[in-house]
């Protein structure tokens, strides 16, 4: 059945007991691997439990947290009892959980602790697809509570080394499963307001249109929902311009090196100067205290327009990790953390990324490349002079 972890290793199934041991009877911290990303999770149920998850990450206590089940009966056990799932929610949880969705729901006040939902009237929440999540969720028998496992405004940890190098010592227990599938986090989605239709707050592992697929398919035309991507199609209204999902107005996905987003594919908005390879690298070498040569981390397209141009300045020192190609997002995707956090380990002093057209997996791409730049450069190729 659903609650049935589909752990068969002795290894395994003991780790996750004593995982499991450490958040019911120590409410502890335990760092897990999902199909997104790694979690920090710690009962959902339990605010003091909750609490450490705030403290380990530096994160603001106005940041609500997804709340991972690992069954729709642990699902309606969270839920108002006069709750009934939304024909449109029904579907979006019959094709895509477990699997990176996040929904929100109505807050159940007796059940969920303030620190969760951070006061809001919503509670988000995801059945996550990777195994160990789910069998440490169903062995622990109650929901956990999990942001991604790092530092407040860091990327994301998409490999237990990760975790290590960013949280070490700061949490007791960690259960490596490997390099996480999808690579970014869940889409966030609201299905509850009157209107009926679907709000992308945070675009991530579904794409949005699998969703617009999905509901079409299932869906008469006549009761069909919208769904509105945040940013591009809604701001909420009653926050002004706060962003509806109070984490996207936070600095976020950032290393410690800065990172240059290098537009090759849009063209600069008025106002906006575009520049060459060779300038764009002028600028950063005259921008370096430092007479050492300088090292740039570069994420490349195998299929970039500007690689082999500015791989061909031979002063600078480059350290390259290979995203993939633009005809597989999906990899682009499971890798982006990865490049990150492997280029600012390897000491860069700048990192550039080229930028993906935001179909798909790009959409969700193209939002954490953003947030992480400090700065977006429009690279004037032969096409446009
Ligand atoms: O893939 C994921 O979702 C990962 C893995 C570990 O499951 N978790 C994750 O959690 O990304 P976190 O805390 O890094 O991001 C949660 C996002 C934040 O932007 C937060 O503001 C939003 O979800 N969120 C949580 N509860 C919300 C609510 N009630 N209303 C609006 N946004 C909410
Ligand atoms: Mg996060």
């Amino acid at each position: 059945t659903d609650d049935e972890p589909q752990i068969r290793s002795h290894d395994t199934l003991e780790a996750l007991r004593a995982a499991s041991r450490h958040l019911v009877e120590g409410l502890e911290t335990v760092v897990f691997p999902t199909e997104t990303v790694y979690g920090l999770g710690a009962l959902a149920l339990d605010a003091t439990a909750s609490a450490k998850i705030f403290s380990t990450k530096g994160r603001p206590p106005d940041n609500p947290l997804i709340v991972h089940v690992s069954s729709e009966k642990m699902l309606l056990s969270l839920l108002p009892p006069d709750y009934t799932l939304s024909d449109s929610y029904r579907i979006l949880i019959q094709h895509f959980w477990p699997g990176p969705l996040t929904l929100l729901f109505p807050r159940d006040p007796i059940k969920i602790p303030d620190i969760i939902t951070a006061n809001q009237p919503t509670v988000a929440v995801r059945m996550p697809s990777h195994p160990v999540a789910r069998a440490l969720i169903a062995i622990s028998n109650t929901p956990l509570a999990a942001p991604s496992a790092n530092t407040s405004g860091k990327p994301s940890p998409t490999r237990a080394e990760h975790v290590l190098h960013d949280l070490d010592g700061k949490v007791g227990l960690v259960l490596d499963g490997g390099s996480c599938d999808v690579g970014l986090e869940s889409t966030v989605v609201d299905g509850l307001h009157e209107d009926g239709n679907i709000r992308v707050l945070r675009p991530g592992g579904v794409a949005v249109e699998d969703i617009e697929r999905i509901l079409q398919q299932n869906i008469s035309q006549r009761s069909l929902p919208k769904v509105l991507v945040h940013r591009r199609d809604f701001l909420d209204k009653e926050m002004e311009r706060v962003p509806t999902t109070p984490g996207m107005k936070y600095r976020h996905y950032s290393p410690s090196v800065p990172v240059k987003l290098l537009r090759t594919i849009s063209k600069p908005p008025p106002g906006a100067v575009s520049t060459t390879s060779s300038s764009l690298l002028d600028s950063l070498k005259n921008s370096s205290p430092s007479c050492a040569p300088l090292k740039i981390g570069l994420l490349s397209l195998s299929d970039s327009s500007i690689i082999s141009d500015l791989v061909s300045d031979t002063e600078i020192q480059w350290h390259q990790y290979a995203l993939g190609s633009l005809a597989e997002p999906a990899v682009i995707a499971q890798r982006l953390f990865d490049g990150l956090l492997t280029l600012e380990k390897e000491g860069v002093d700048v990192i550039l990324v080229e930028e993906v057209s935001e179909d798909r997996e790009g959409l969700a791409i193209m939002n954490r490349v953003k947030k992480a730049a400090d700065e977006e450069c429009w690279i004037s190729t032969p096409m446009y002079v």
